[in-house]
């Protein structure tokens, strides 16, 4: 993002998007402790479907599992509110919804394909470039799920060089695998657009098949072998599919089926 005030990049984005929700209130920062902390401490009132909160650094970026998450200026550091009208057992296909958008919006403004691992880290050359960060609040009858979104995209890899993510990772930025810088605000753009289009398809039909089907077509984990870390035990098998819940499906030696369904604990040979 070029130095721009904060509220011409707001003008700017506001012309740009072509979103029916997504994007339709936006706070926009020059540095924020965390986009997700703000986003999770949005009162009700100001918590609308689609609402989103970006900044140009974080100071104290959240990862998953209580990791740190490194969020220099470059970086796409953003947060989506979604008011969900389903289940919150299907809130694992908000992170299959926010890993294809990201995937997605990156092939629109690089040509680049990227790789998915479950449940949502988007990968390119087999380095992790995006994690996806959820957070649901529920209060009697209403809920509200926070999207983190943390895209490594113009910041030289120098910064992040010796980070290892989980599941043992390497991260990667997108200036390194384009070898350009990219438009921040026409990234936000695509991945709003996109999380808009899988997600009011999802409510429309309920259906989930889509959602995984597409999720499959972008991962290649099947196959491989992989290490499931479930409390002290360790468990290795062959990852095979996806269920219909979102779950991971592993084949172990004894031919038995392992059924994953906690996050960050698949490490992969
Ligand atoms: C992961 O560990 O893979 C998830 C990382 C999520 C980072 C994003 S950056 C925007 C939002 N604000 C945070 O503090 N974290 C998320």
């Amino acid at each position: 993002m070029k130095v721009l005030k904060e509220s011409i990049i707001k003008e700017r984005l506001s012309k740009l998007l072509k979103t029916r929700k997504m994007g339709k209130s936006i706070y926009v920062f020059n540095e924020l402790d965390s986009t997700q902390d703000y986003a999770n401490s949005l009162p009700k009132n100001e918590s609308f479907h689609g609402t989103i909160v970006i900044a140009r650094k974080q100071n104290i970026g959240k990862g998953r599992m209580g990791r740190n998450w490194i969020s220099p200026e470059g970086g796409l550091w953003m947060s989506i509110i979604l008011i969900p009208d389903f289940s919150v057992d299907n809130i694992i296909f908000t992170q299959f919804i926010g890993a294809l958008a990201v995937a997605d919006a990156i092939f629109e403004n690089t040509k680049i394909c990227c790789k998915l691992m479950w449940p949502n880290d988007v990968l390119i050359n087999d380095k992790k470039v995006c994690g996806i960060l959820i957070d649901v609040h529920v209060e009697n009858e209403s809920k509200k799920i926070v999207m983190g979104i943390g895209l490594n995209a113009n910041i030289a890899s120098s910064l992040i060089n010796d980070y290892l993510t989980s599941h043992d990772l390497k991260a990667t930025t997108l200036k390194e695998e384009h070898g350009n810088e990219v438009d921040l605000l026409f990234l936000v753009k695509s991945i709003l657009e996109r999380i808009e289009y899988y997600y009011d398809n999802f409510i429309s039909c309920g259906n989930t098949s889509e959602i995984i089907d597409r999720w499959k077509e972008k991962s290649d984990m099947f196959g491989k072998k992989a290490t499931v870390h479930d409390g002290n035990q360790m468990i290795v098998g062959h990852i095979f599919d996806i269920d219909q819940t979102g779950a991971l499906l592993m084949k172990l030696s004894d031919a038995s089926i392992k059924k994953i369904t906690y996050y960050d604990n698949v490490t992969l040979h």
